[in-house]
């Protein structure tokens, strides 16, 4: 397992973390959806192996705030569940990554975390 932040302290924008897939260092999105509810996915569009966010971290977002949205070419995905609403990879989803909260804390559970071949 690894902490990744207390739910509390994870910005209103969603917050970047590195974990290990395989021997590579990895970047994860990390977002709240309510009070007691969290998603993390892989920051890589599904449209091509980009970052979603390759300017501030405010720009995960779609100017309604209500999508994660590609920086490059403006694929939107909804937050629950990674799903591509709109752009060019339209149906696909973002690679979710597994969590457990406990007491009040996210951890990325390392242990469902595929190497390399399973990305
Ligand atoms: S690289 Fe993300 S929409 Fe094209």
């Amino acid at each position: 397992m690894q902490l990744l932040s207390p739910i509390a302290e994870i910005p209103v924008w969603g917050m970047r973390f590195t974990y290990k897939e395989g021997p590579f260092e990895t970047e994860g999105i990390l977002v709240r959806l309510n009070d007691t509810d969290v998603r993390a996915y892989k920051n890589e569009c599904r449209h091509l192996p980009i970052p979603l966010d390759q300017r501030e971290p405010a720009e995960l977002w779609d100017a309604s705030g209500k999508h994660l949205c590609c920086s490059s070419h403006g694929a939107r995905y909804r937050p629950k569940d990674g799903l591509c609403v709109d752009g060019p990879c339209k149906g696909s989803h973002l690679k979710q990554l597994p969590l457990q909260v406990v007491d009040g804390e996210v951890f990325l559970d390392t242990s469902q975390i595929g190497g390399f071949f399973n990305v």
